[in-house]
């Protein structure tokens, strides 16, 4: 059985101080639950996650440095973030991959490198609308996600997540129709099948994210194939986040 996951993406939001509060009333409110709660947040505010979220809330970085240690002004290294007790980290977010032109071949060095490390990638792959409107969303997805996990060594199932994020659907109000999040979901664990085994496949988490919302949450977390949800605005609202974890009960 994979272990449902309600991962926040806090993107470039609230202050380490305002963190700090917003942990401490989570961990008050946290109702016991199976599914497994995540929070994705800057940099700065890993020590307090750290501090204060500890075993009971998964927590880790929204990107990280492809090289391992060095003259990079400005980079954040995989050991740095293991250091700090990140479970997880984001690789290949589609705004980074456009705002800062990050490849495909970028984001596999990234998962490598938080690997290393023992830290989990959640991988970002998913279709621009123009892509979707001529019908090539399968393809391009699909596409991303071998690119970016080329050459990259996974130990195991539990040490990859891939997140289906249509770059349509990111901050847009717009969702894929369970529907469709169901079918991409299936040709993304398809494609796990073939390239690493069914078993190793059926164990991967695979989660939609894109204008998640507590209203529209039920629905997709009912698909079969989709394991959770990478949450951006819905996570930074205390209220909306518990809501989402007992959506996936
Ligand atoms: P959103 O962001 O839920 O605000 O659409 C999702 C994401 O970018 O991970």
């Amino acid at each position: 059985m994979r272990r449902r996951l309600v991962a926040g993406n806090w993107k470039m939001h609230k202050t380490p101080s305002e963190a700090l509060v917003w942990f401490q009333a989570l961990l008050e409110k946290l109702p016991p639950t199976g599914a497994e709660p995540a929070l994705l947040v800057p940099f700065t505010h890993l020590p307090y996650a750290a501090q204060t979220l500890k075993q009971r809330v998964a927590y880790g970085a929204q990107d990280v440095s492809a090289h391992t240690e060095g003259a990079y002004t400005g980079e954040v290294s995989a050991r740095m973030l293991a250091d700090l007790g990140c479970r997880y980290t984001i690789v290949g977010h589609s705004e980074r991959r456009s705002y800062h032109g990050e490849t495909d071949a970028l984001v596999a060095e990234k998962a490598q490198r938080l690997l290393e490390v023992g830290i989990v990638p959640i991988l970002c792959v998913g279709e621009p609308l123009a892509v979707r409107q001529v019908g090539g969303h399968l393809e391009y997805t699909l596409g991303q996600l071998e690119r970016s996990l080329a050459g990259v060594s996974l130990p195991s199932p539990a040490h990859l997540v891939v997140a289906y994020e249509p770059v349509w659907a990111i901050g847009t109000g717009q969702t894929a129709t369970p529907e469709d999040a169901e079918a991409m979901h299936r040709a993304i664990r398809g494609w796990l099948g073939e390239r690493y085994g069914e078993a190793f496949a059926e164990e991967v988490r695979i989660l939609y994210g894109g204008s998640i919302k507590p209203e529209n949450a039920g629905a997709l977390f009912r698909a079969p194939n989709v394991d959770g949800g990478l949450v951006g605005g819905a996570s930074l609202m205390l209220e909306d986040y518990l809501r989402l974890l007992s959506a996936l009960e």
